[in-house]
């Protein structure tokens, strides 16, 4: 059996995916792919270039001609587009609102999902999203999915808004995550769900810590086997 394995971390927005998934791949020595932020890549590249979020076609098109990097940095991950530093500009609040809206494409979908993908092919890897141990690495040894309430998601997102500078509406946060479940488990292709082999985990109670070391026993365990 592998002793390096492949990680899919699935959930809901805000549920802590990302700040977890980069605290067990350090533990582990692994390499972190936050695949949302390369959905969010694109959106910022669209905006830039005022290409409709609803023009799929135009979209796919952008994708084949844009460079995405996601290198490992002491905040986390900073994401390169075509060379350009964008690690900020992707979490801007137009990013997060016209996101969901982008990745709903199937053209578009197709090519994250080659390139998440070539990203893996090297064992040892914890990769985030939506589609993740359900379309993108269906052959992962180890599957999470991984939520929280609603307001526990908001009251996160609202603190960690507070601690970038700015202020947001605790009420505003919670319809827009709702919103964002809501386009992110209805749309057609590959829509958020949880695999039948993924370890459910809601981290509502939980701190960071307690969720990263669950993870990180349960990759032990798979890694062992
Ligand atoms: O995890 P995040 O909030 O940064 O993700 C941004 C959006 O990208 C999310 O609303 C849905 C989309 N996404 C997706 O469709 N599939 C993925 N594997 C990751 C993200």
């Amino acid at each position: 059996m592998a002793n390096r394995i492949k990680i899919a971390i699935d959930g809901p927005a805000a549920a802590g995916k990302s700040t977890i998934a980069k605290i067990t791949a350090e533990k582990l020595g692994y390499l972190y792919i936050d695949t949302g932020a390369m959905y969010r890549a694109l959106t910022h590249k669209a905006l830039v270039n005022d290409i409709n979020t609803g023009d799929g076609e135009e979209l796919e098109r952008l994708l084949a001609q844009t460079d995405i990097v996601l290198l490992p940095s002491p905040q986390g991950q900073a994401v390169l587009v075509d060379g350009q530093d964008v690690t900020e500009d992707i979490r801007s609040q137009l990013v997060t609102a016209s996101v969901s809206a982008i990745a709903a494409h199937n053209g578009v979908r197709r090519l994250m999902v080659d390139k998440q993908r070539q990203l893996a092919e090297r064992a040892g890897v914890v990769m985030d999203g939506r589609d993740i141990g359900t379309a993108v690495l269906p052959d992962a040894e180890l599957k999470i999915f991984m939520t929280a309430s609603v307001e526990e998601r908001a009251m996160r997102r609202h603190i960690e808004n507070e601690k970038r500078g700015f202020t947001t509406s605790l009420e505003q946060l919670k319809a827009e995550i709702s919103e964002r479940d809501r386009a992110d488990s209805e749309r057609d292709i590959s829509p958020l769900r949880q695999a039948e082999d993924a370890v459910l985990i809601d981290t509502t109670a939980m701190s960071i810590e307690e969720a990263a070391d669950k993870i990180s026993e349960l990759a032990e365990k798979r890694i062992s086997l």
